[in-house]
């Protein structure tokens, strides 16, 4: 028998670095501040503040799609890259609040850029998605598969909430978020840290699937009975202390694979959960005093999926942050999954651009 013939690698000889090239983002325009939540849960502004840190959010117009909010992140995060539409190769999306089983979006948004053709496709993986699909971007560079990776991050989440849940209403939000990955002569991603503690599955879920909504609004028809659809729920004092346990470890992996300590991180951009969760990891990574932290729940609450993206870009539109800084990234969430990494912090593009 002769030995199979040898398959031509594929990969360069010399992986190339990665790097964020540049980041963008959308934001619903309807702000709705805690006033017009808390009747509906019976709290009050001053509890949602000092619980969660979170002031307003934003909520989706009808008009606001997930591939509008998606495409307008895209295109600006390919203009803050300064590179040619026409070189994006790939489109990475994430999303948890997608209410349709396909097409898969990645190939819709990929469409709007006007790149038909190039391998695209959807992940999900909680509020941990976007770090994921750009860790999976990353290694499509460096294994030379692909050059110039869209990473999208988005949700409506304000669709699969009940505004009657005390938990739940005043925490999820809309918007989109967005990234180019591209070839570097640096490295300017680390590789990932990530899991998935499938012991908490049903830490965040959604509490029934639209077959069984829709046997039930059969079994319903001539009777006064309106089944209620399926929400998001989460259990968050469970969320919460498995965050404040398991993402120390978490970050302390991303900095060791990236050969840093916390001391050399200028930024930190934890997935925008709840201020109290941040605060806790800022104590527990000994960041330096003059480490900038993302804070942009305050406005935004918690977009899952596009919350580190958006956090991103809020911090470096501002001025808070600059590009060429080493930021942490790390986002959490439904799984309960992690995943985040250290970057060289991008260029951003906004609305005004
Ligand atoms: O993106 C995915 C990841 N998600 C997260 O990381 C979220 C993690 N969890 C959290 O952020 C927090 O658990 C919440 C902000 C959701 C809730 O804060 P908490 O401090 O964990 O509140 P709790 O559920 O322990 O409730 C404390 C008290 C209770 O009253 P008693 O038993 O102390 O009298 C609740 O009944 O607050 C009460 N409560 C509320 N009061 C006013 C619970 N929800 C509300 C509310 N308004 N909305």
């Amino acid at each position: 028998m002769t030995a199979p013939a040898p398959i031509a690698p594929a990969a360069p000889a010399e992986r190339p670095h990665a790097a964020y090239l540049g980041i963008g983002a959308y934001r619903p325009r309807r702000v709705v501040p805690n006033s017009e939540i808390v009747d509906k849960i019976d709290s009050s502004d001053e509890w949602i503040k000092t619980r969660s840190g979170i002031e307003s959010r934003r909520f989706a117009e009808d008009d606001e799609t997930i591939l509008m909010m998606s495409t307008k992140a895209a295109e600006r995060a390919i203009k803050a890259a300064k590179i040619d539409p026409e070189i994006v190769d790939c489109v990475i999306f994430a999303s948890n609040t997608r209410l349709e089983l396909g097409p898969s979006m990645a190939p819709q948004i990929s469409r709007e850029l006007g790149r038909v053709g190039i391998p695209a496709f959807d992940i999900t993986a909680g509020c941990s998605g976007f770090t994921t699909a750009a860790a999976i971007g990353t290694d499509l560079i460096r294994a030379g598969t692909a050059k110039y990776v869209v990473v999208v991050g988005v949700e409506r989440l304000s669709d699969l909430i009940s505004e009657n849940d005390r938990t739940c209403a005043f925490i999820f939000a809309d918007g989109a978020g967005a990234a180019v990955l591209g070839p570097s002569d640096e490295v300017g991603i680390s590789q990932v840290s990530w899991g998935a503690d499938g012991d908490f599955t049903t830490a965040i879920y959604q509490d029934k699937d639209f077959g069984t909504y829709f046997d039930e609004v059969h079994a319903s028809e001539g009777t006064p009975e309106i089944p209620e659809r399926p929400y998001l729920r989460m259990e968050g004092r469970k969320v919460f202390r498995w965050a404040a346990t398991a993402l120390l470890p978490a970050c302390q992996e991303a900095l060791k694979v990236a050969g840093l300590t916390s001391k050399d991180i200028d930024v930190f951009v934890p997935h925008q959960a709840n201020l109290r969760i941040t605060q806790v990891l800022i104590k527990a990574l000994e960041l330096r005093d003059d480490c900038v932290v993302a804070e942009d729940i305050v406005t935004t609450g918690n977009t899952s999926a596009a919350s580190i993206p958006l956090a991103v870009e809020e911090l470096i539109r501002t001025g808070k942050a600059q590009p060429g800084q080493t930021a942490l990234l790390m986002a959490f969430g439904s799984g309960l999954a992690y995943a985040g990494h250290v970057i060289t912090l991008p260029p951003v593009a906004t609305e005004e651009d």
